[in-house]
This record gives structure tokens, C-alpha cells and sequence, in this order.
């Protein structure tokens, strides 16, 4: 890959959602959000990622706005592609829109999206979220049918789903289909980088996954959510993001 095209710095967009499933567990303001999203940009975060769910589970519309004025980093929208979040997404302007598939019953965003079979409900979506200047991203499989619908579609970025590449990982094993699932995931970021899409990867990442996949070249960013607020609660927030983005510097 020519050095001209590579990324200078993975970046680090960190998922606060969690921070808000702990505050809506009690109903009240706390812990905020917004001190989470300071604290990202005081260590040295790239980013804040946030998922407006239909159900409001965490991230509440109130939330945005709070976010967006707290701190100066660009705020990466996950958003289903519905009438709903696209109104909210034109209103707030985040630097990103992440469109996630969504299942009321779901416990996390399970798998990608269907670009490919979604093509026509898609194009709108994506059509007038750029033509608002925000930037668009597809959260998809790593998969090469859906990096070529994502061209069709003229979305800048594609976020590679790692959710099973990590479980692979967890599995008693596991190596052989973690190798498999990690060379799906480099080919696809070297496709999308060179049909000139932007490629990043998120999902289930953790201290001991995140290298190899931070390893790939071509990535420009990880979001990653659920693993750094557990871990904040032992050590707290700045000490989890330091120590992850020092070992995605390691592995670069
Ligand atoms: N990227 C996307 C598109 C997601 O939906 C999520 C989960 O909300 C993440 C990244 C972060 O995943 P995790 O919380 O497992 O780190």
C-alpha cells in the first residue's frame, strides 16, 4: 500500500454509551455522559461515539447537544437508518453518522448491515446526510459484497464489524477461526481502502484483542465502548483509554 494512503494515527473513538446505561439505571444524572466525553478529550481521545437508540437505553436526545458542546472532538453518530434518527442526525450536524442495523430485542448491534439487500431504503438516508456535510459510515461485515455496496452507495467509510473476530477470541480453541476472521478483516480494509473508502473496525475489542486488528494497516480508527467502561470501573477512564491507546500505538 503506498505510504500516501496510509493513515499517520489509528485513532481512538471511544464509545460513552455505558456511562449512560449505568446513569439510567437510577433515573437521575449520574454519572453524566458529558464528564466521560472531557475526559476522552483530556487523554487524548480522537473522537466521542454515541448510539441514539429507538429505545433510548442509553444515549437520550438531551445527551447530544451536551456532548457536542462539551468538548471539541467530532462526535460519531451511530444511528439506525430510520426517519426518526435521520431528522435528529440533520438537526445536531455530528462530524459522523454511523449506520448501525438495529433489533429493539438486541443486547448490542449483533450484526452489520445489509447494504447490499438494503441498497434502495439506504440511498436516501446516506444521500442527504452528506449532502448536510456530514461525514457517512456503514457499520458492516467484513465481507466483500458489502464493501461494494457501500461503493454504490458513495459512503466515505465503512466500519468493520469485529464482533466475530472477538468472539473467536474467546473461544476455547478458537485459533484457527480467530486467524480466518482476522484475515477477513485486513482483505476488507485493504478493499475499502483501495476503492477509496475509508476503513475502521469496531466491536468487542478489548486489551487482548485489540492488537492484531490494530496492526492492520490500512485502519484508520477503532471505536470501542463496552470493554473500556468495565475496565474504568477498576481503574478508572483515563487510565483505560491511556493503556489502550498505548497498545494500539505498540501494535502499529
Ligand atoms: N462500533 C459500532 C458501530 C457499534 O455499534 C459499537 C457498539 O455500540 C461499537 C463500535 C463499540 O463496541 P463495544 O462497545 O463492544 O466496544
Amino acid at each position: 500500500m503506498s505510504e500516501l494512503i496510509r493513515p499517520a494515527k489509528l485513532r481512538l473513538g471511544v464509545n460513552i454509551d455505558h456511562v449512560a446505561t449505568i446513569r439510567n439505571a437510577r433515573g437521575g444524572d449520574h454519572p453524566d455522559p458529558v464528564r466521560a466525553a472531557e475526559i476522552v478529550a483530556a487523554v487524548g481521545g480522537d473522537g466521542i461515539t454515541a448510539h441514539l437508540r429507538e429505545d433510548r437505553r442509553h444515549i437520550r436526545d438531551d445527551d447530544l447537544a451536551r456532548i457536542q458542546d462539551a468538548t471539541g472532538l467530532p462526535l460519531n453518530l451511530e444511528m439506525a437508518a430510520t426517519e426518526e434518527m435521520l431528522a435528529i442526525a440533520l438537526r445536531h450536524k455530528p462530524h459522523a453518522a454511523c449506520i448501525v442495523p438495529e433489533r429493539r430485542e438486541e443486547r448490542t448491534t449483533e450484526g452489520g448491515l445489509d447494504a447490499a439487500g438494503m441498497h434502495n431504503h439506504l440511498a436516501p438516508v446516506v444521500g442527504r446526510l452528506l449532502d448536510a456535510g456530514i461525514s457517512v459510515s456503514l457499520f458492516i461485515a467484513p465481507d466483500a459484497r458489502q464493501i461494494e455496496a457501500a461503493m454504490r452507495l458513495g459512503a466515505p467509510v465503512v466500519e468493520l464489524h469485529t464482533g466475530e473476530y472477538a468472539h473467536a477470541c474467546l473461544e476455547e480453541g478458537g485459533g484457527e477461526a480467530r486467524a480466518v476472521e482476522l484475515r477477513r478483516i485486513a482483505d476488507m480494509a485493504a478493499l475499502a481502502a483501495k476503492n477509496g473508502i475509508e476503513p475502521h473496525a469496531g466491536h468487542g475489542l478489548t486489551y487482548e484483542n485489540v492488537q492484531p486488528i490494530a496492526a492492520i494497516p490500512q485502519l484508520a480508527e477503532l471505536n470501542i465502548g463496552h470493554y473500556l467502561i468495565g475496565e474504568a470501573i477498576f481503574c478508572g477512564l483515563e487510565q483505560s483509554i491511556r493503556r489502550m491507546r498505548q497498545l494500539m500505538d505498540d501494535a502499529r
